[in-house]
């Protein structure tokens, strides 16, 4: 009889489902430059996009409710409990801390909602809350199939005693002792691009000497290319990062976290077909990432999308068409789906950059100059225009 949550309930419920999405978009970017193997890294790029999406259903439905506004009285533990996931120590006490502990309370918060709505009265956020734990389970699901022994840390000790200080999720439980902060917490964005043993640091090879190359060594190099990929998706990350605790419109995040991801793929496409055409990823010139690193929000996305990426551009459509001649279809797929992002980033490029240059005396051009001078201070020579060395 007594089935079915109320408005105000409910949206305090979506306020923190909302709130813990958007701020695990900070953390999966981090921990995504952080993470050293690159399997996991392309891993947490896909669980950064689906949480996105969750962050856009939940504001959207929020929007439409009494009470809604998603930034109203979020409790400053749970900005903590965040904080505090974020600073793991290690890599696998990230993985342990945010699926094992975060995700884990996510899911059971989540279930239990659902279990308590009337399947009329409450449709549209039991719509909504499926489709998230839909993804939140195949998430979890990966998690334990890496057969980590997770449960028994001290950081993980740490992370669910505070989630049982703050009363749960949802601060509705009884509340328990607070835990003693371990030593030095603190995670600040990383400057470099981090990755385990198999991946060395150095440059590619030019497109010019791709361009004189015979055929399947020009493919395998160009491939490389697209492993490299990961400075892209290293930059976006950064942006994400920071553009997380400034006041960007949600849009602007949602439209980085699409490109992110793509970016994350494209690299995978870098990594499946190496290894079709036998030869190991092994190889990362992050320098394009790495130069970019001081630059504000405005002026990286400036940078790839308007700069680099428009550099690229002209290589694609060529680069399908000589596949196709040659008859590598697989390739070609591979290069379709990358030029076919490709317009799409540019396009997000142009509409952020202009809705950011609002009521400001410089434009585009006057931005992309300014990259100029800090990659000539970065690089101590002068820089006439945006290009790469691959
Ligand atoms: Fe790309
Ligand atoms: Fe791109």
């Amino acid at each position: 009889m007594d089935r079915g949550i109320g408005i105000l309930e409910t949206a305090e419920h979506l306020r923190n489902y909302y709130w813990l999405s958007r701020r695990s978009i900070k953390i999966l970017a981090g921990w995504f430059l952080r993470f050293r193997s690159y399997e996991t890294k392309y891993k947490l790029a896909y669980h950064l996009y689906d949480t996105s999406e969750h962050v856009s259903w939940l504001l959207d439905r929020l929007g439409e409710m009494r009470g809604g506004n998603p930034n109203a009285s979020i409790r400053p533990e749970l900005k903590e409990l965040m904080e505090a996931v974020l600073s793991a120590p290690s890599d696998n006490a990230f993985l342990a801390g945010y699926y094992g502990v975060l995700q884990r309370s996510l899911i059971a918060a989540i279930k239990s909602d659902i279990e308590k709505m009337d399947t009329s009265g409450n449709a549209n956020e039991i719509r909504i809350l499926g489709r998230v734990l839909e993804d939140l389970e195949s998430q979890r699901n990966w998690f334990d199939s890496l057969g980590l022994e997770w449960e028994n840390s001290k950081w993980v000790g740490y992370l669910q005693q505070y989630v049982a200080f703050i009363g749960g999720l949802h601060g509705s439980d009884e509340r328990e002792s607070r835990p003693e902060d371990p030593e030095g917490m603190a995670f600040s964005r990383p400057s470099r691009i981090l990755f385990d043993e198999r991946i060395q640091i150095g440059p590619l090879e030019s497109y010019e000497s791709r361009s004189s190359m015979e055929r399947q060594q020009a493919t395998i190099e160009q491939f490389k290319v697209f492993f490299n990929e990961f400075y892209a998706a290293a930059l976006l990350a950064g942006v994400l990062f920071d553009a997380s605790d400034e006041d960007y419109p949600w849009a602007l995040l949602a439209d980085f976290s699409r490109h992110f991801w793509d970016e994350a793929r494209h690299s995978e496409f870098g990594s499946i077909r190496l290894r079709e055409l036998g030869c190991e990823p092994g190889r990362i010139n992050p320098v394009l990432f790495e130069e970019s690193h001081g630059l504000p929000v405005l002026h990286r996305i400036a940078y790839l999308t308007r700069g680099l990426e428009a550099y690229f551009m002209p290589r694609k459509g060529k680069r399908f068409k000589e596949y196709e001649s040659s008859g590598d279809h697989r390739s070609q797929f591979f290069a379709d789906q990358d030029w076919s992002d490709e317009i799409n980033h540019v396009r997000y490029g142009n509409k952020w950059v202009e809705y950011l240059l609002q009521d400001d005396h410089r434009d585009l051009d006057d931005i992309l100059q300014e990259v100029k001078d800090h990659l000539a201070k970065v690089r101590k020579q002068p820089v006439e225009s945006i290009d790469a060395p691959f």
